[in-house]
């Protein structure tokens, strides 16, 4: 008898099992969302469920993401936010970081017009003026539904009592202790003197009273009053050029997403000051122009193409791509058939057409991807994009004393220099020079995708350079090779950005006999242990919402 009931008991355990994951496998209807952190995606999902819709979510997982995940999340940085509402219509928020009034096209140069490489990268002078508390407001101000005390609430009391740090985080942040060191005191909350073991407990006062500020003043939380003070003491004490009128003057900016089309699916995406949504329609336009879909995934064949298609896609944005404010772009030119028909007409199957003579840069990052995507449905069909970051691994480790938040090292990618390299090895020229107030050009490509005039995919990436071209692979693995979603994510990846003249690819997507074909057509490699962190939502046959979440990280889908 006792058998029995155990036998009944193993049975029922079994089929519930069995039953929650056919479940997930179709998918969820009332909302997902999908993000670099667990509780940042358990926010989002109880904003969703207390009736928020996918705005009120965004911004709770973005607030949420700058205390849980520090190395990218942020209230010192910026970021895109590229939405769909459920009657089709479609728009675009850029709350990039903004060049200090006083920055100069030369800055990072001495005398002798050589680069002081550390100081677009490490410090105060790295930083660019933060755009996401303006950002967050002006999402809610036009699209939240829910009270905006209440969605902060949620980030407010994760920084007050801390949270259980995951391993990945705790690794991270021992790594970066000495940088800390040397710009902040040792007293600040990421430092542990001991070294951080998953599942301590980080616990951020000082960011706490910051998030309190914003939570009650909103914009004037951050960019006026005390948080302002602080963060112009810190600028004062590290020779940092921010200015109070700097802070005053922030401003996110509406604009048209960029739209493109890929056989029969609409493609929407960032435009400049992101290079993002430009260069992956042209990529798109490049596929559908060459036939990818007919050789074989991750072939010699197909990644000599796709290779040849991005690097001719970099070779522009080096030339064309800036602030539209401050340099005009030709965005349609770019995009158009005709342009685009030459651009690709010189791709030879058989043979790689070296890089053109601008100087190689050396891609001197490291391989963190330390920029977040996240994507969000909601019930009544709203889908929102967004990608946000500090650029660098915790962006220039300086820690604003007394209000506990990471600033940005976003100035790098400005030019610093014609021809010199980014620490993403991108350069540039006079599109992207630095000027006070102007935006530094981005490679964030949050991205929607309708298929049939219905929402299809919402998806994106970080990866600084890299993000473009994992964004354009995710969609073609879908759309051209039938993956589903998380096998989409998972399946390997690589890039090219025209110079350096190489294709950066992970480890194991490609055997040595293949590898030795692409090498004899002329094509050079290096290989990264990881490329991209796609945090993506589809929409299946079903009309069930299906999440691809990067387990190259600790990142995670979570529906109802
Ligand atoms: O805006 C950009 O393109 C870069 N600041 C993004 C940085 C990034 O993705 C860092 N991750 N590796």
């Amino acid at each position: 008898m006792k058998l029995k009931f155990q036998l009944f008991l193993l049975f029922s355990c079994l089929f519930f099992i069995h039953c929650s994951n056919k479940d997930s496998k179709e998918g969820y209807k009332n909302g997902m969302v999908v993000s670099a952190n667990s509780l940042a995606s358990q926010i989002g999902i109880d904003i969703l469920k207390n009736g928020g819709n996918a705005f009120d979510a965004a911004i709770g997982v973005q607030f949420a993401l700058s205390v849980v995940y520090p190395s990218a999340g942020n209230i010192g940085g910026g970021g895109f936010v590229v939405y769909r509402l459920n009657d089709g219509s479609v728009g675009s928020l850029d709350f990039r970081e903004k060049a200090p009034s006083k920055a100069t096209r030369n800055m990072y140069l001495n005398d002798n017009n050589e680069v002081y490489i550390e100081k677009s990268k490490f410090g105060h002078l790295a930083s660019g003026i933060p755009g996401s508390v303006d950002g967050m407001v002006k999402l809610h101000e036009k699209f939240g539904s829910l009270d905006w005390k209440k969605l902060l609430e949620p980030s407010i009391k994760l920084s007050k009592n801390g949270f259980k740090l995951t391993k990945n985080q705790a690794i991270s942040l021992n790594s970066v202790k000495e940088s800390f060191l040397k710009l902040n005191d040792s007293s600040i909350s990421l430092i542990n003197k001991n070294d951080w073991k998953e599942n301590d407990l980080l616990v951020q006062n000082n960011l706490y009273k910051t998030l309190e500020r914003i939570k009650n003043d909103k914009r004037a939380g951050f960019y006026s009053g005390e948080t302002a003070q602080l963060l112009l003491n810190e600028m004062n004490q590290g020779n940092g050029i921010f200015t109070l009128e700097d802070l005053d003057n922030y401003n996110s900016i509406w604009r048209e997403p960029i739209i493109g089309n890929y056989k029969n699916h609409k493609i929407i995406s960032m435009g400049p000051p992101s290079s993002g949504g430009i260069a992956l329609v042209q990529m798109l336009d490049g596929a559908d122009k060459l036939n990818v879909y007919k050789y074989e995934h991750n072939s010699k064949d197909y990644i000599h193409l796709i290779s040849e298609i991005e690097s001719r896609v970099y070779a522009d944005r080096v030339t064309y791509l800036g602030d539209p404010d401050f340099f005009e772009v030709p965005s349609n030119i770019l995009i158009s058939d005709q342009y685009l028909q030459n651009k690709f007409s010189t791709i030879d199957l058989n043979i790689k057409t070296p890089s053109s003579e601008i100087k190689e840069g050396q891609i001197t990052m490291n391989e963190t991807e330390e920029t977040t995507h996240f994507s969000i449905v909601d019930k009544f069909g709203n889908a929102v994009s967004i990608t946000t970051t500090i650029n660098g691994s915790y962006g220039s480790k300086v820690v604003v004393d007394g209000a506990g938040f990471l600033l940005n090292n976003e100035m790098d990618d400005f030019s610093i220099k014609p021809g010199f390299p980014n620490m993403f090895g991108l350069t540039g020229g006079e599109a992207n020079a630095i000027e006070g107030n102007k935006r530094m050009l981005s490679s964030m490509t949050p991205t929607i995708i309708e298929k049939e005039n219905e929402l299809f995919m919402v998806l994106g990436t970080p990866g600084g350079s890299t993000i473009i071209t994992s964004v354009f692979q995710t969609i073609l693995n879908v759309i051209d090779f039938n993956m589903n979603i998380q096998e989409a994510v998972d399946s390997k990846k690589f890039h090219h950005q025209w110079s350096p003249d190489v294709i950066v690819i992970e480890k194991n997507t490609i055997k040595n006999d293949i590898k030795e074909d692409l090498i004899n057509m002329g094509h050079k490699f290096n290989e990264r242990s990881s490329i991209g962190r796609m945090d993506c939502i589809l929409v299946n046959e079903s009309s069930k919402l299906e999440g691809g979440a990067d387990k190259r990280g600790d990142d995670i889908a979570i529906g109802f």
